[in-house]
């Protein structure tokens, strides 16, 4: 099959890449410069230049795709303004418009949609699944929008629809990854009041992207999640690097201190339990996370980092 991928120079996108392309799929890349370009070369697929803000160009690069991924997103790093948010809000709705547009004038007959299981998090933090009602909240409510406009499309297309909800994501590369473990190492960031007692369910970006595969392989529709085994308190989690990275034990700060310098829905997504399964997906594919709990995961990163010499001071020399 030939897969398009929106986002594909990013941390999902060039697992996406690298994946589809190692079963044997034709896998190509939606890229905006030449850097994009070398990237998806790297990761064995082909590039295709076009902007999610110019549907002509992305309808062009698109020409040939059985199956169409939104993996792109702009969530902001270094700069959370709410200018940045804007544009991340712009590249779920837009993009999606944009992409769903491109799935149906180029006869792709799989639209992919990537989103994130907090949409539906309940406010009680009881578990949930697939099936449970959604609850966004203003940082939410543009994916919620983009899993109904792909739905629309679909319906009106004809072409099927799957939304891949993630699991807080963590990998060697991703951004926030990286940054904790840089933190943990260099400024002992401390964790959350209430971080100890809420589980999140969290997912390896190497398995978010095979959970793409399985889907695109076994033309899934519908809504899946895409979790690890076992829920994590973000406490444990960030003891559990610190650990592995041999840094001090991180220290405690309170959650009205935490709103003071981060953002309500950040923390939010840190205190509040997010609990849901990947039981659906694996009953209905062969799919199975590489890294069932995030033991094993932080086990890679940190291998990574320090095969890799990612972080500035490594102290696990
Ligand atoms: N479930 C989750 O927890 C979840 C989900 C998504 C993201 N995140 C987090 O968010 C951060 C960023 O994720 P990421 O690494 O995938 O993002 P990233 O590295 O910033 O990649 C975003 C991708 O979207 C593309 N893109 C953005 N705007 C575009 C536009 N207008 N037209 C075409 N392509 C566009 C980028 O292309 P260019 O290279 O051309 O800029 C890039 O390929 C990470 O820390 C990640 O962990 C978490």
């Amino acid at each position: 099959m030939q897969i398009f991928i929106a986002g594909a120079t990013g941390v999902l996108g060039r697992r996406l890449i690298t994946q589809f392309a190692d079963t044997g799929h034709t896998a190509v890349g939606l890229t905006r410069d030449e850097r994009g370009d070398t990237i998806v070369e790297s990761c064995g697929g082909t590039p295709r230049r076009g902007d999610l803000f110019d549907e002509e160009s992305v309808v062009r690069a698109a020409k040939g795709a059985d199956v169409v991924i939104h993996a792109a997103t702009a969530i902001p790093t270094e700069d959370p303004s709410p200018e940045r948010w804007e544009l991340n809000d712009r590249v779920r709705r837009e993009g999606t418009q944009t992409l769903t547009t491109a799935a149906a004038t180029v006869g792709a007959d799989q639209y992919l949609q990537q989103s994130i299981v907090w949409v539906s998090r309940p406010p009680d933090g009881t578990p949930f699944d697939e099936e449970s009602a959604r609850h966004p909240d203003p940082s939410t409510q543009s994916a919620a929008d983009a899993e109904d406009i792909s739905r629309e499309a679909g319906g009106q297309y004809n072409f099927d629809v799957g939304v891949l909800r993630c699991g807080y994501f963590y990998a060697p590369d991703a951004y926030h990854t990286l940054a904790h473990g840089q933190d943990l190492i260099q400024d002992n960031k401390p964790l959350i009041k209430g971080s100890e007692a809420a589980d999140i369910s969290r997912v390896h970006v190497s398995d978010a992207a095979s959970g793409f595969v399985a889907a695109a392989e076994e033309h899934l529709s519908g809504v899946w999640h895409v979790t690890d085994d076992e829920p994590v308190t973000m406490a444990a989690f960030s003891t559990a690097l610190a650990e592995r990275l041999d840094a001090p034990a991180p220290e405690w700060i309170s959650e009205t201190k935490a709103r003071q310098a981060m953002r309500d829905a950040q923390v939010n997504l840190l205190t509040t339990p997010m609990v849901t399964s990947n039981e659906k997906l694996r009953t209905a594919t062969e799919w199975e996370p590489s890294y069932p709990t995030y033991k094993t995961g932080l086990d890679h990163v940190v291998e990574t980092w320090e095969s890799d010499r990612m972080l500035t001071e490594d102290r696990t020399q």
